[in-house]
């Protein structure tokens, strides 16, 4: 019997996405993905989670794939495609073009046609010189007979340990599509989850991460301690109080946040604050986060089956949609469809 609510997930990644909608309850039947790496995790990863379920692989460009055959196989299209920098001289519009999942998207929906989509992509996206482009294919989808609404969503707010905000774009052919409400912060049900109940800098899960953190020669100071440029790199120091610093799929190297196991950072920003002279050197007792860290902050699963040196997971996790927040969205995406909600722990 075919599953309620089949999905394809287009530009699949590592299966955030993906993962978040599964436990919501959708099904996914099909992923299309053209970096050897995430697509070998992806379908590893569904293997593992989803035994003895099928599953189509649209391997390499999108753009050579037709996906005709999807049509009245899957009822919801989903997919996260690459954060292109748009320039503002011109509009790359050209279909096909690999360097702009937008356009594939969109030609993703025409020809599955399925109940719904799901589009995720980056706040930028709906700001500044890119918010025509955000227009212009909000434009085309409804052109295809959806009602198509998007929002800004912190993944804070669904219980995501981090500062990430995300574009969602949502597109239903019948109703009027309701938001999740957030679950977590001031004035809600949960509080939100601090760094410090995920990571723990003397217990170390994973490959470590050999990029040192050092002290800048120039620091610049902000009101806390955790903002600032205090340290070489781009990676911040995270506050075991607070929220990860949004994980980038460029981490890897001096980008990676990092753990303050050595309790430096409040007392050397009080240090400087004081008038204090500049370190220099290695800071005592800081390590940067691992892949594996850096995935338990974007919510997969403690198990999940990465393929691929260090630098690719890096570049896997940073990619993907938090779980969590793919799962709230997912909820209110099979309760729209469904006329029913199924909260899944
Ligand atoms: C932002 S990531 C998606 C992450 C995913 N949604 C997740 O949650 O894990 C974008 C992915 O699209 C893939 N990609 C980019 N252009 C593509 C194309 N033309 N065809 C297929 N995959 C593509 C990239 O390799 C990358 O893994």
């Amino acid at each position: 019997m075919p599953p309620e609510l089949p999905f394809v997930d287009l530009f699949a990644g590592a299966g955030g996405l993906s993962l978040g909608l599964s436990a919501a309850g959708l099904a996914p039947i099909a992923a299309a993905e053209m970096h050897g790496d995430a697509l070998a995790t992806y379908v590893a990863a569904h293997e593992k989670y989803e035994p003895g379920s099928a599953l189509q692989v649209f391997e390499g460009d999108l753009a050579r794939h037709p996906l005709r055959s999807l049509r009245g196989e899957v009822a919801v299209v989903a997919g996260g495609p690459p954060c292109q920098p748009y320039s503002t001289g011109g509009l790359r519009r050209g279909i096909g073009d690999a360097r702009d999942g937008l356009p594939l998207f969109v030609r993703a929906v025409r020809e599955a046609r399925p109940e719904a989509f799901l589009l995720e992509n980056v706040p930028g996206l709906a700001s500044g010189a890119q918010r025509p482009r955000l227009d212009a294919v909000v434009g085309e989808l409804t052109a295809l007979g959806y009602r198509v609404d998007w929002r800004l969503l912190r993944a804070a707010d669904f219980g995501v340990c981090q500062r990430r905000q995300r574009l969602l774009v949502v597109g239903t052919r019948r109703g009027r599509f309701a938001w999740p409400e957030p679950t977590h912060g001031p004035g809600r049900p949960l509080p939100y989850v601090r760094a410090g109940e995920l990571l723990d800098p003397e217990r170390p899960v994973g490959e470590p991460n050999p990029a040192l953190v050092t002290y800048a020669k120039t620091p610049d100071l902000r009101p806390s301690p955790w903002d600032g440029h205090l340290w070489n790199g781009g990676g911040r120091p995270i506050d075991p109080d607070g929220l990860v610093p949004t994980l980038l799929a460029s981490m890897g190297g001096n980008k990676t946040p990092w753990l303050d196991g050595g309790r430096v950072v409040p007392t050397y920003h009080a240090h400087l604050l004081a008038g204090g002279a500049p370190r220099s050197g290695r800071v005592d007792g800081a390590r940067r986060i691992t892949a594996e860290e850096a995935a338990l902050v974007q919510g997969f699963p403690p198990d999940m089956p990465w393929v691929g040196p260090r630098s690719s997971r890096y570049r896997q996790v940073g990619n993907a949609v938090p779980v969590r927040l793919a799962e709230a969205v997912g909820l209110a995406l099979r309760a729209q469809l469904t006329g029913t909600a199924t909260r899944v722990a």
